[in-house]
């Protein structure tokens, strides 16, 4: 049966955007089930990088169907800009599908995420302020403005009226900023839902009548599962379910519809944002991966928090995800570190040994990394083209990640590019 999940299992950037690519080369349809343009999905060919935030990374197919789930939330100014962006590069996003349950990132999301932000102080989430969370909490609340209503004038008035006026005076009275002009908020969305209207479907629908049909169906995560707001590092995580089983509700399709859950991760860790980050590098050898490995956000442009690979959190991705395989990518940016170091486990001040990640995290305070040090390379790996052409200590390095994480490596990435992955 033909249906794959692709997760985060770190903190996000583990570089879903090519393994999607890649595959979407042999599937009919690629859906998104949560986040919003929090998320940034790099995808390289023929030389030319598409950074992508909401349109789903099979667009470069045309033949592929891109479909956004009613988990995801839609910032309307934003994927049409992308919409338009793509077009001017020659890519249609006329196979592109919007369920119209998905909610709606209103401009007042925006303005309270940044204030929320600012009133938090040194406690901040470190948010990409894209107004995910408050769109979330809206959705919650059952507030929130949904696809439909934005495509139906008369009700996006009416809702705008009403919750508008809820959030304007949350932004005059608890955080003194200026309220939102409501009427001209109707006139500018009215147009976005003018344009967004053609591509409302039923996109659980969609997925049904393509798995029925034997199609391949692929499942695009955003975020990383240490970013889940139940299994991630809460509150230092964002505000939807990154992990395989967000795929359920964030679709509309029932777990038994799922077949493959495919983790994406760095041979290495990263971290953008604020929040616990066991392997984290404060020296020169985390500068040099940061270096080499270009890590800035895709979206914000912020620098990563860079560390050494975690078997700990690893195992805690493959449990609460299922995973059936792992992606391991950029691998080539080790090239030259004479020591690589493999964290297997935390130790406690008192000695106690975690193998298991901890579900309050304060448990980590104290706690050190425990490594198992792995000759490095020096050879430039990224014309590679089967595992078996790889230095010997790279195989040794990705035989001991998959022995520390309890899952097959199914893929190795060797450089951005889609030819740069090997399959084993
Ligand atoms: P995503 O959010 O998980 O899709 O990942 P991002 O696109 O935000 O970040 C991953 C970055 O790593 C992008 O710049 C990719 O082009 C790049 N990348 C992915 N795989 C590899 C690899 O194997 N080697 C190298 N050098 N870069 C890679
Ligand atoms: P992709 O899909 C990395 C992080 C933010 C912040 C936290 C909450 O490209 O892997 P939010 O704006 O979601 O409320 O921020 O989550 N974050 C990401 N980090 N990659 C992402 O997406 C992320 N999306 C959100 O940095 O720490
Ligand atoms: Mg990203």
């Amino acid at each position: 049966m033909p249906t794959k999940v692709v997760v985060g299992v770190q903190w996000g950037d583990e570089g879903k955007g090519k393994i999607i690519d890649i595959l979407a080369s042999r599937s009919d349809v690629v859906v998104r089930s949560q986040g919003g343009n929090n998320a940034g999905h790099t995808v390289k060919c023929d030389g030319e990088v598409y950074k992508l935030a909401l349109i789903p990374s099979g667009v470069l197919y045309p033949k592929v169907r891109c479909l956004i789930g009613c988990g995801v939330v839609v910032d309307p100014k934003s994927i049409l800009a992308e919409i338009d962006g793509l077009k001017a590069r020659g890519i249609t996003c006329a196979n592109l599908r919007i369920d119209p349950r998905a909610h709606v990132v209103m401009p007042w999301h925006l303005v309270l995420d940044g204030m929320s932000e600012d009133k938090l102080g040194s406690s901040k989430i470190g948010t990409t302020r894209r107004g995910i969370g408050p769109c979330y909490m809206d959705k919650s609340e059952r507030i929130g403005l949904r696809l439909s209503d934005l495509c139906n004038p008369q009700q996006l008035a009416d809702k705008v009226k009403v919750v508008g006026a809820l959030k304007n005076s949350i932004i005059e009275k608890v955080y003194g900023g200026a309220p939102l002009d409501l009427d001209a908020v109707v006139a500018e969305y009215t147009e976005y839902g003018k344009r967004l209207a053609p591509y409302l479907e039923d996109v659980s629908v969609v997925v049904w009548n393509a798995i029925q049909e034997g199609k391949e169906v692929l499942f695009e995560g955003a975020q990383g599962t240490l970013l889940d707001l139940d299994v991630g590092t809460y509150p230092y995580v964002t505000s939807s379910h990154p992990v395989s089983g967000g795929v359920c509700t964030g679709v509309g399709i029932g777990p038994t519809f799922i077949n493959e859950v495919i983790g994406v991760s760095k041979a290495y860790t990263t971290r953008v944002g604020e929040g616990p980050f066991p392997t984290e590098l404060f020296d020169e050898t985390g500068n040099t991966i940061r270096d080499v490995g270009h890590e800035y956000g895709t979206n914000t442009g912020r620098p990563r928090r860079v560390g050494w690979f975690d078997g700990v959190i690893l195992r805690h991705a493959v449990r609460v995800n299922g995973l059936t395989g792992l992606a391991v990518n950029k691998l080539d940016t080790l090239k030259g570190l004479p020591i690589l170091k493999v964290c297997t486990a935390y130790r406690k001040a008192d000695g106690t040994r975690i193998t298991d990640f901890p579900p309050i995290f304060d448990e980590l305070e104290g706690c050190t990394p425990e490594y198992t040090e792995l000759p490095g390379f020096t050879e430039d790996i990224s014309g590679c083209k089967s595992f078996e052409e790889l230095p010997e200590n790279c195989k040794k390095y990705v035989a001991f990640l998959e022995e520390v994480s309890g899952c097959p490596i199914r893929m190795v990435g060797v450089g951005p590019a889609r030819d740069q992955n090997l399959e084993r």
